[in-house]
C-alpha cells in the first residue's frame, strides 16, 4: 500500500514537471518575471489599480485582499484574460485562526499537543480559504530566547524540538491531507533564518549567530518543516554573519537546497529586497535584486524589484535564463500543486460555528498555564462563595483577547472572561461586580482605583485581569521593560492591601518579569492571548471545569537583565550551583573578590528563571516511578526505550505532558546541560497509573559537530523524565560508536 502511494505521489510529480516545463517554454521572459512578483492588493480600487497588470502577466501573487467577490474577479482576469492564463497566489497572514482566533502561537505551543494545534491551522485554513485565499504566512518557528521581541508572541517558543513537532503539525493542518483540496492552503515556515535571536529583543535587528549555534538551535524547525512537505519558505529580515538572510546564498542554496533538498518556493520578507540596500549590503536596487536572485529568493514581496531589474540583469548576462526559470518554475510548481490550473473551486462554507467554537475554547483550555496556585486558591468553590470581584483592564475586551496578527478575527465571536463567569456564576446564584480600574493596561491613572477597591471589599475572592493589550506584541512591538505595564503593581498591591484572596489572569502576547507582584497574589493563571473563547475557557479554568495543563515553551526571566535565559544552555567552565552563589545583600563589607562565587550568576538575579521551561501547575499531582531503559548500551542502529509510570495523585482528572530531556555529557562542541527530545500529554483518571514509553533512535542523538557536519559521537548520556525542564527522575546510556555522517 505504502509502495503504491509512493508511486502515485511520484507519478503526479512527474505529472506536475512536465506541466511546469510545458508552460516555461511558452512564455516570454517578461510573463516569467511577472511569476515572481507579488503585489500588494488591499486598496478598494484595487480591480482598477491591478487589473491591468495582471492582464499583462507582469503579477504572480497578490498579498491581503480579503473579500471573496474581488479575489474571484482578480483570479478570473489571471485566468482568463491575461495570455496564458495563469492563475494569482492569493496571499494573506492567517497566523493564528481567520474569523474565530485560536489563541497565540505562542500560547498554542504551552498545549505541547500537535494534535490540536495541527487541528487549529486546519480550523484556520478552512475559514480562510472561503475568500480564495489559497497562501499563508505561517508557520513563524524562529527559535526566540528573548521575550523583550514583540514577535515571540508568534512564535512557538524557546526550544528546537518543540518547535520543530508543533511547527510540523501546523504545516500539516494547513495544507491538509493534499494542497489540492480546496480547503487546504500553501503554508510558508518564516523567517529564514534567525529572526528570532535578533539583537536585544529588537525587531529586524541584526544577529550575531555562529554557524554550529545556527544549526544546533535555529534550523532544526526549519528542516522539520521542509520533511513535513511546506510548501514554501519566507526569508528573514535580519542579516547574519554580515549578509542579510535574503541575500544569504549559504542559508538558501547550500543548506535549504543543497543539504535539505527542498524544491518549494522562496519568497523574500515585505519589501526586503529593496532593503538590502537599506542594510548597506547593495548601493543600487538592481544589485539588490541580482543578489536576491542569485542567492535564491524565487518571489519578491512588494518590492517590485525584479520586476524592475531582473528583465536588464538578464541582459546584461548577469542573471542567466536558466536561473529565472528555475525561480519560476518553483512558483508554477506551488500554482499546479494547489490545482489552482484545474479549477480549483472556492469553497462557500466556513466549518460549524459549533466546530470551531468547541475547537477555539479547547485550545485556549489547553493554553493557558496555571503559574501559582498558593494554599490551592484555585480552584474557586462557587457554593462557597457569595460575591466575587472581576478587577481589571483586560476583564471584558473582546477584541484584545484576540491578540496580535488578527487582521481577519471577529471580536463578535469573543466570549470574554467577565461574561463567561458572569453566566457560571448566575447558574451558582453568586454575585459578580466589575471594575475596570485602568482604562487601559498602559494607564498610569490611579484614579479610578478607589473605585475598584471597594468592588474588593464587598467580595469573598477578587479576580484580577491583568496583561498587555494586542498593541504590545507582534511585529515591530518590542519592550525593553518586560513587567506588567503602567499602574497593574500599583493596583496589585492596593488590592493585596484588602486582605482578600487575590488571584491574577495574565493575558499577554510575551513573557512577562512578575517579580514585583508574585509575592502579593494567591494564585496565577498566564492565559497568554487566548483567542475568541479564550474567556469561556478561563472561566472554566477558574470554576475548576477543567484543570490547568499548560507547561511553559519558553522561560519567564525574573528580570529583564538575565535576558538571554533558557533552560537548554551550556554548561559553562564554571556552572552556578545553589551554594556558589551569592547575592548582593550579602555581600560582606570589604568582600575580597574571590570569595563572591566565582560562577556564573548575576549578584541580583542569581542564575535561575522565575519560571521554568516546562514549568506548569495543575489542580492535581503527578508522581513519577519506575524510569526503566531497553539497554544500557547502545549501537547507532539500535532503537532505545524508555519507559516510566506516572500516577495521577489527586482526586481530580488532568492533563500531564510527560517530557524527556537528554545530556550528551561530552562531544566536539560543548553540549547544552539539557535537551528535551521528546514528550507526550495524557489524561489521567484520579488514582489512575500509566506507563508511557519513548523510542529514541540515533537521529535524536545528533547534532551538528565540530566540523558543521551531523552525527551522534560515542559516549555517555544522562536521561531524564518528568513534568518540567527540572526533571529528576534520572537514568544513563551508552552509545558505543560514532554514528555515521548524515545530510
Ligand atoms: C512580516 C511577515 C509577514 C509579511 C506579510 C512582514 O512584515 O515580517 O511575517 O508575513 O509582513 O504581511
Amino acid at each position: 500500500m505504502a509502495k503504491v502511494q509512493e508511486i502515485n505521489a511520484s507519478t503526479s510529480r512527474d505529472r506536475v514537471e512536465v506541466r511546469v516545463r510545458d508552460l516555461l517554454d511558452r512564455m516570454s521572459l517578461e510573463e516569467k518575471i511577472g511569476q515572481l512578483n507579488q503585489v500588494e492588493a488591499s486598496a478598494d480600487n484595487v480591480l482598477d489599480l491591478l487589473g491591468d497588470d495582471i492582464r499583462a502577466g507582469e503579477v504572480g501573487s497578490i498579498i491581503n485582499q480579503v473579500d471573496r467577490d474581488t479575489v474571484l474577479e482578480l483570479q478570473r482576469l489571471a485566468r482568463e484574460e491575461s495570455r496564458l492564463g495563469i492563475p494569482l497566489l492569493v496571499g494573506r497572514d492567517v497566523i493564528h485562526g481567520f474569523k474565530t482566533v485560536v489563541p497565540l502561537p505562542i500560547g498554542q505551543a504551552a498545549s505541547w499537543n500537535p494534535q490540536l494545534v495541527e487541528a487549529c491551522a486546519r480550523l484556520a485554513s478552512e475559514e480562510a480559504s472561503t475568500v480564495g485565499v489559497n497562501w499563508t504566512f505561517a508557520p513563524m518557528i524562529d527559535v526566540c530566547r528573548d521575550p523583550r521581541w514583540g514577535r515571540i508572541a508568534e512564535c512557538l517558543g524557546e526550544d528546537p524540538v518543540l518547535t520543530s513537532v508543533l511547527g510540523a503539525a501546523m504545516v500539516r493542518g494547513f495544507q491538509g491531507a493534499s494542497l489540492d483540496d480546496p480547503s487546504s492552503l500553501a503554508a510558508c515556515a518564516k523567517h529564514f533564518a534567525g529572526y528570532g535571536a535578533s539583537e536585544s529583543g529588537r525587531d529586524y535587528n541584526t544577529t550575531n549567530l555562529p554557524e554550529n549555534e545556527l544549526r544546533n538551535v535555529h534550523l532544526p524547525p526549519f528542516r522539520a518543516a521542509v520533511e513535513a512537505g511546506v510548501a514554501s519558505l519566507m526569508t528573514s529580515f535580519s542579516d547574519i554573519d554580515g549578509v542579510p538572510a535574503t541575500a544569504n546564498s549559504f542559508l538558501l542554496r547550500d543548506v535549504l537546497r543543497e543539504e535539505w533538498r527542498y524544491d518549494g518556493l522562496v519568497v523574500s520578507d515585505w519589501d526586503a529586497i529593496q532593503q538590502l540596500c537599506v542594510h548597506g549590503l547593495t548601493e543600487t536596487r538592481d544589485e539588490a535584486a541580482y543578489q536576491a536572485a542569485s542567492a535564491g529568493v524565487d518571489m519578491d514581496m512588494v518590492a517590485g524589484a525584479y520586476l524592475q531589474h531582473l528583465a536588464g540583469l538578464v541582459a546584461s548576462g548577469r542573471i542567466g535564463l536558466e536561473t529565472v526559470d528555475r525561480m519560476v518554475a518553483n512558483v508554477l510548481r506551488l500554482k499546479f500543486r494547489l490545482g489552482l490550473f484545474d479549477a480549483r473551486p472556492v469553497l462557500t462554507d466556513e466549518p460549524a460555528r459549533m466546530t470551531s467554537r468547541s475547537l477555539a475554547k479547547e485550545a485556549a483550555l489547553q493554553s493557558c498555564v496555571l503559574l501559582k496556585n498558593e494554599g490551592r486558591a484555585l480552584p474557586l468553590d462557587p457554593a462557597c462563595l457569595d460575591h466575587l470581584a472581576v478587577i481589571g483592564p483586560l476583564a471584558n475586551e473582546p477584541a484584545e483577547q484576540l491578540g496580535t496578527w488578527v487582521f481577519d478575527g471577529d471580536p463578535q465571536r469573543s466570549v470574554t472572561p467577565l461574561s463567561a463567569i458572569e453566566s457560571l456564576a448566575a447558574d451558582a446564584g453568586m454575585a459578580v461586580s466589575h471594575a475596570r480600574a485602568m482604562p487601559t493596561t498602559r494607564s498610569l491613572d490611579e484614579t479610578a482605583f478607589a473605585d475598584a477597591e471597594a468592588v474588593a471589599r464587598k467580595a469573598d475572592v477578587v479576580v484580577v485581569f491583568l496583561g498587555e493589550e494586542a498593541i504590545l506584541s507582534g511585529e515591530a512591538h518590542c519592550r525593553a521593560d518586560i513587567d506588567l505595564p503602567g499602574a497593574q503593581v500599583s493596583l496589585v498591591k492596593r488590592l493585596k492591601a484588602i486582605g482578600k484572596p487575590v488571584i491574577a489572569v495574565i493575558q499577554a502576547g510575551r513573557p512577562l518579569t512578575l517579580t514585583s507582584v508574585i509575592d502579593d497574589l494567591d494564585a496565577i493563571l498566564f492565559a497568554w492571548h487566548p483567542g475568541s473563547l479564550g474567556g469561556a475557557a478561563i472561566a472554566d479554568l477558574l470554576f475548576g471545569r477543567a484543570c490547568p495543563s499548560g507547561k511553559l515553551p519558553v522561560s519567564f526571566p525574573k528580570m529583564v537583565g538575565q535576558i538571554p535565559i533558557y533552560y537548554g544552555h551550556k554548561n559553562t567552565g564554571r556552572p552556578p550551583t545553589p551554594d556558589s552563589i551569592v547575592h548582593i545583600d550579602d555581600i560582606a563589607s570589604g568582600a575580597a573578590q574571590t570569595s563572591l562565587g566565582m560562577t556564573a550568576f548575576h549578584l541580583d538575579a542569581g542564575y535561575e528563571p522565575l519560571f521554568r521551561f516546562g514549568f506548569g501547575l495543575s489542580y492535581t499531582e503527578f508522581a513519577y516511578s519506575e524510569l526503566s531503559l531497553s539497554a544500557v548500551r547502545i549501537t547507532p542502529s539500535e532503537t532505545l526505550t524508555i519507559a516510566v509510570n506516572v500516577t495521577n495523585l489527586g482526586d481530580v482528572e488532568g492533563d500531564e505532558v510527560v517530557q524527556l530531556y537528554l545530556r550528551d555529557r561530552f562531544g566536539s562542541v560543548t553540549r547544552p546541560v539539557r535537551e528535551l527530545k521528546a514528550f507526550q500529554r495524557l489524561t489521567l483518571a484520579p488514582g489512575e497509573t500509566r506507563e508511557v514509553r519513548f523510542s529514541l533512535t540515533v537521529e535524536d542523538l545528533m547534532f551538528y559537530k565540530r566540523d558543521q557536519t551531523r552525527g551522534a559521537e560515542a559516549g555517555t548520556f544522562d536521561v531524564w523524565i518528568g513534568g518540567d525542564s527540572a526533571a529528576d527522575r534520572k537514568a544513563e546510556f551508552t552509545l558505543t560508536q560514532d554514528s555515521p555522517a548524515m545530510a
